[in-house]
């Protein structure tokens, strides 16, 4: 892309405490998240970000080693902050077989063996935590809380960029006045999960359009508009909204360097996305997917979900045999409400896109803010 064309708009505090070119965010896409895509976004000048809450502390390291022999610019790694719901360390056998009851029939459909009970293990957040505080990470970004004062601490002293995530006006607020640098504001347009932490996730449904500017005027530090922002007109409407950058998740997921499957990266493109709804079913967590048999299914009234992440090991046989049956029926999947403005799969392409033709309005834009 023509840097000409390119003036002060990239210039946002965000960009700057990043040490980034572009104020572009590939959100994480926990899982589904890969090291390739991180580092292609990260080299085009945008921000990668790799979501590691679910790796065990040696694979976390793994992971980071293999970002950094990919890319020498920043990067961010994503952990959540509430491992587990309460519930999960005390939930026995007898939920785990009534859950099952509501997923048994779909088995043999897809050739799935049923999982078995097993305790809760934990993982542990300190420890995660720990490998990124020692590989001194550009970025630390996190959702569902925020982390314990000595963490921050420690990630200040070390220039370790904290990037929380809130999706309500409150949340934001007490990320800020605990110190983070940036503030993720995440609408309900969002796919994955909704890492609300003060109120029920059901409760705190704030659309981008009404969060990002409520956000912008309650906090002094720089907000990141995320949720459902696919193209150039995304960018520009987060900018006008107040926002120093953008993270987008759908669009990065679909591309073909994601470490989605084939099957759900072209469901994703299919036209099926259109209709996404939100689901305690298929984690235990509310989170954004496209509507299908199973989430319909998981969401009726009578259905008996366990605790996070206690769902998530009950579905994922099944979700691992429907993806080799390509039934996209049966498993997560994963989208926010704009998909269907997906137009490229590759990294660079899906970059040139949203840039192309931004700097004049935003530069626009930022000369009728300071009239
Ligand atoms: C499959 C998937 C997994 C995600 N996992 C995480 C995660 O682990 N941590 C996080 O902070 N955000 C996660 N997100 C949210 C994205 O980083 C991003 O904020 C969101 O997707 C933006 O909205 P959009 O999907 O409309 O672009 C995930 C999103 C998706 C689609």
């Amino acid at each position: 892309m023509d840097d000409r064309s390119i003036t002060s708009w990239k210039r946002t505090r965000v960009t700057s405490a990043l040490g980034i070119e572009y104020p572009i965010i590939q959100g994480p896409l926990g899982g589904l998240s890969s090291q390739r895509l991180t580092a292609a976004v990260s080299n085009y000048g945008g921000l990668g970000s790799l979501g590691a809450h679910s790796l065990e502390p040696r694979i976390i390291q793994e992971r980071i080693d293999e970002i950094r022999s990919l890319t020498n610019k920043p990067f961010a790694i994503n952990l959540w902050i509430s491992m587990e719901d309460a519930a999960a360390v005390s939930s026995g056998a007898g939920a785990f077989q009534k859950a099952l009851s509501h997923i048994s029939h779909h088995l043999d459909r897809v050739g799935a063996t049923a999982p078995s009970y097993a305790a809760y293990e934990p993982l542990r957040f300190e420890d995660q935590v720990r490998v990124l505080i020692d590989a001194k990470v550009p970025a630390f970004s996190f959702i569902y809380g925020l982390p314990p004062k000595e963490v921050l601490d420690e990630c200040r002293r070390l220039g370790i960029i904290m990037m929380g995530t809130a999706t309500t006006v409150d949340e934001a607020k007490v990320l800020a006045d605990a110190g983070v640098d940036v503030v993720v504001a995440s609408g309900f347009e969002a796919g994955g999960h909704r890492g609300s932490f003060i109120r029920k996730a059901e409760d705190s449904l704030m659309g981008t359009m009404s969060l990002v500017p409520q956000v912008v005027d309650a906090v002094n530090i720089p907000v990141i508009a995320a949720g459902g922002i696919a193209d150039a007109r995304g960018v520009i409407a987060a900018f006008a909204l107040g926002a120093e950058a953008v993270q987008v998740g759908t669009v990065f997921l679909a591309c073909e360097a994601s470490g989605a499957s084939d099957l759900h990266r072209k469901t994703l493109l299919s036209g099926k996305a259109a209709v996404t709804g939100l689901t305690r079913g298929f984690t235990g967590r509310l989170a954004r997917a496209i509507k299908n048999e199973l989430m319909d299914e998981l969401n009726a009234d009578h259905a008996e979900i366990l605790p996070y992440p206690l769902q998530r090991h009950l579905i994922r046989n099944l979700s691992i045999a429907a993806d080799r049956a390509r039934d996209e029926s049966l498993l997560p999947m994963w989208s926010g409400q704009s998909a269907a403005l997906i137009r490229s799969t590759e990294v660079d392409a899906v970059m040139d896109s949203m840039l192309r033709d931004i700097a004049g309005p935003l530069d626009e834009l930022l000369r009728w803010k300071h009239h």
